[in-house]
Formats: C-alpha cells, sequence, structure tokens
C-alpha cells in the first residue's frame, strides 16, 4: 500500500495558505481570469482556489492527479455557481478532443507537471482556434542572484517535499515554443518564501490551428 501522507500534507498545506495566496496573486488573477471564454480547462486546479474568480455561467473543467486536492476542491465547488466537471488525471494526457476550450488556465502547476513539453502541446491541441491559455507560474531566478543560490541548495528537498515542485524551471522559454507571442510579465514579489519570488504572468492565444 502506498502512503498518501505527502499528498496529504499538500493539500493541506496550499489549503492553508489560500489567504496568503489571495493576496499576492489576487490582483493578477482578476485581470486575466476576465479574459476568459465560456468554456475553460484549469489544469492542476488543487484545493479550488480559482474557483471564485471564474465568471457566474462558465463552463468549467478540472484535471487534476491528487485525490486529496479533489476532495477540497469538491467541497469548494458545492458553494460555487460555476458549472464544474472534475477529472482526476494529469495535463500531460488529456482526455478531450482537439479544439474543444475557448481557455486554459495553470497556476503554480507547469513546475509541478513531469513534461512541461508534453502538457503545453497539450494545451495548444484541446484549445479552439485563437483560444487563450493564461498563466501565472513561479520560475528560476536570474543567475547570480541570491534567490538564485538558494534555489540551487534547495531545489532537491523542495521537489522531494512538495511532489515534484521544481523551483528552477525557465517556464517563460518552455510557453515560448508552443505560443511564440505570448505576452509574459515578470514579477517579483518581497515574501518570505524566497525560493519562489520570481514569476511569470500572462497568456498566450493559440495562433496557429495545428495541434
Ligand atoms: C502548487 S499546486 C497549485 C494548485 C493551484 N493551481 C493553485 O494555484 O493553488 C500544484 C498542483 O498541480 C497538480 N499537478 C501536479 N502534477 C500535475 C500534472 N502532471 N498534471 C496536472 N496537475 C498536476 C498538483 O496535484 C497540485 O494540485
Amino acid at each position: 500500500m502506498t502512503c498518501r501522507c505527502k499528498s496529504r500534507f499538500n493539500a493541506v498545506f496550499m489549503k492553508n495558505l489560500e489567504w496568503y495566496m489571495k493576496n499576492i496573486y489576487g490582483k493578477f488573477k482578476i485581470e486575466l481570469f476576465n479574459r476568459l471564454g465560456n468554456t475553460v480547462l484549469e489544469i492542476g486546479a488543487g484545493t479550488g482556489i480559482n474557483l471564485g474568480y471564474y465568471r457566474k455561467g462558465t463552463d468549467l473543467t478540472v484535471v487534476e492527479p491528487s485525490k486529496d486536492m479533489i476532495g477540497f476542491l469538491k467541497e469548494k465547488a458545492r458553494k460555487s455557481d460555476i458549472k464544474l466537471h472534475i477529472i482526476e488525471g494529469v495535463g500531460e494526457k488529456l482526455p478531450f478532443d482537439d479544439n474543444s476550450f475557448d481557455s486554459v488556465v495553470t497556476t503554480l502547476v507547469l513546475c509541478s507537471v513531469q513534461s512541461q513539453t508534453k502538457v503545453l502541446r497539450e494545451i495548444k491541441r484541446v484549445l479552439k482556434p485563437e483560444g487563450r491559455f493564461i498563466f501565472i507560474e513561479h520560475v528560476v531566478a536570474p543567475e547570480h542572484t541570491l534567490t538564485y543560490s538558494v534555489q540551487n541548495v534547495l531545489q532537491p528537498i523542495w521537489k522531494w517535499l512538495f511532489e515534484g515542485c521544481d523551483i528552477k524551471r525557465d517556464t517563460a522559454s518552455a510557453i515560448r515554443k508552443f505560443f511564440p507571442d505570448a505576452y509574459i510579465k515578470n514579477v517579483r514579489f518581497n515574501s518570505p518564501f524566497i525560493p519562489v519570488n520570481y514569476h511569470i504572468v500572462g497568456y498566450g492565444i493559440k495562433k496557429d490551428h495545428s495541434a
């Protein structure tokens, strides 16, 4: 039998950090989520922290691998006006047809997926032509900064503790391979969580119709 202790720990940890995440990401989310279409896919929705940012009437599908996160997500969904479909799965292999969604959302997920390339390819595939992918992700700090050194030291333990979360990913470059014209803003927070203070916030539009 596999122990779900770490998965449970992470779900409870994220749940307890919701107030903090609302404070630091809230204003970016309000701006980005305003531009979403009617049919939305959120990958790695966690405890459902983003539910409150969707427009009333949004037809939302979420794909999330953690049963413990899904528990919190379901609780939150009961109190929301969103039409929600929850699917236990991973972003690397989405069980949807090509061109299915107006928009796709990831927040703090591309750090944790096994393959950014596979997930981004899938995001582009399931987006409708001209569909919008919005993201907020923490990323590797610029080289020679103190944060970069801290990331170097903490990366292995962080990855182990937070179930694969890699604090040193150059996610902007990965996104640009699939969304070359993406709008990507670098945002640095001055939070106590030093290893994850550097972020990218933005969106990409599916321009060419090949998946
Ligand atoms: C740091 S949490 C972020 C949760 C939420 N999006 C938020 O902003 O609070 C990372 C989430 O990604 C999920 N995740 C990890 N690997 C994934 C994968 N391959 N596909 C989809 N979701 C994944 C985790 O289960 C977890 O819910």
